[in-house]
Parts: structure tokens; C-alpha cells; sequence
């Protein structure tokens, strides 16, 4: 049975409106936006999965009760992930495991041979720049992420577009 596309604007309506979610800068949706931007500037290079790392994104820190310690925020998004599926959007059931598992021990590293896996992991450290700290490629898997980590390549991922609508504000401010 053949799926329907993901609607990703209205993914994304329903997840920032959900009460819980954290709103502070650090770790809300303007992260999550440069998440999937990076997240898709590392897909053009080694075709990693681009509906896992777009809904990784999306989930992944979307549970998050606070800006500090909350270890398990990664499984929460992965649950809230998976509480949505086959209702607001469907992924087979082999790539939404790959998304539950970037999701679940994003924050808690494991080992991991998967390239989209990697790629998530690699986009969410890619924006560690917000709090000050420079990512080192020995915690990145992807050599796109590497070389930009290696390089300052830090401009070329602003080259790429992301699904949430970002106010002018936003854009301005994290120079997206
Ligand atoms: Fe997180
Ligand atoms: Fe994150």
C-alpha cells in the first residue's frame, strides 16, 4: 500500500502547539529548524534519509521539560513520535524505527553504523554553536558534518531551507 507524502507544515503546527513542549530558544523550535537544516545539508552528501532526519527534527527535542538535565527527553519525543504515526502521518515500519532509535538516545550516545542515524545525531551536535560550544568532529559520524565542524564551514549550511515558518524576527536573530 503506498503511503501519503508527509504533510510537514502541518506536522510541525501540531507538535509547536503542544502545551508541553519547552519554549526557550536553546532547545525549542528555533533549534529544531536548524536542526533539519543542518540535518538536510548532510543528506545532500551522503543521502541519508531525508523524512527520518526532517521528522528527527521535528521530535526529537520536543518532550524537553527544561533546558538542563532531563535524560529522558529523547525517549519522550520518541514516544510522542510515535503516538502521532498512522494518525497525523505514516512512515514504514522500518525507517520509523530508525527515527524511535535517533530519537530515544540522541542525547545518550550509542553506537551506531546506521548513515541517517548518524546524520541526526550530526545535525542536532552541528548546533551546539548556540550555547557557545565549538562541535569536535571526533563526536560527529558524517564526514559532511566533520568537514564542516573541521573547516568553519559554519555559512554553508545557511544555504539550506527549513519547514518551519520562521518569522523575519527568527531569521534575522539566529541568521537563518
Ligand atoms: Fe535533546
Ligand atoms: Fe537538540
Amino acid at each position: 500500500m503506498k503511503q501519503s507524502e508527509i504533510n510537514f507544515k502541518k506536522l510541525w503546527k501540531i507538535v509547536t502547539k503542544n502545551k508541553v513542549r519547552i519554549n526557550s530558544h536553546i532547545h525549542g523550535p528555533e533549534h529544531w529548524a536548524r536542526v533539519e537544516r543542518n540535518g538536510l545539508y548532510i543528506c545532500e552528501k551522503n543521502g541519508a534519509d531525508k523524512e527520518i532526519i526532517k521528522l528527527f527534527a521535528l521530535f526529537h527535542d520536543s518532550m524537553r521539560l527544561n533546558d538542563g538535565r532531563d535524560i529522558e527527553h529523547g525517549l519522550r519525543g520518541a514516544e510522542y513520535a510515535k503516538s502521532l504515526l498512522n494518525k497525523e502521518y505514516e512512515l514504514a515500519e522500518d525507517k520509523f524505527e530508525l527515527l524511535y532509535y535517533a530519537c530515544q538516545y540522541h542525547s545518550i550516545r550509542r553506537p551506531t553504523e546506521d548513515k541517517t542515524i548518524g546524520t541526526c545525531w550530526d545535525a542536532d551536535r552541528l548546533d551546539l554553536r548556540r550555547v557557545g560550544i565549538k562541535p569536535d568532529e571526533k563526536y560527529l559520524y558524517s564526514d559532511a558534518a566533520k568537514i564542516v565542524a573541521r573547516e568553519q564551514k559554519w555559512n554553508e549550511l545557511n544555504t539550506f531551507k527549513v519547514t518551519f515558518p520562521l518569522t523575519s524576527f527568527f531569521k534575522k536573530w539566529w541568521n537563518l
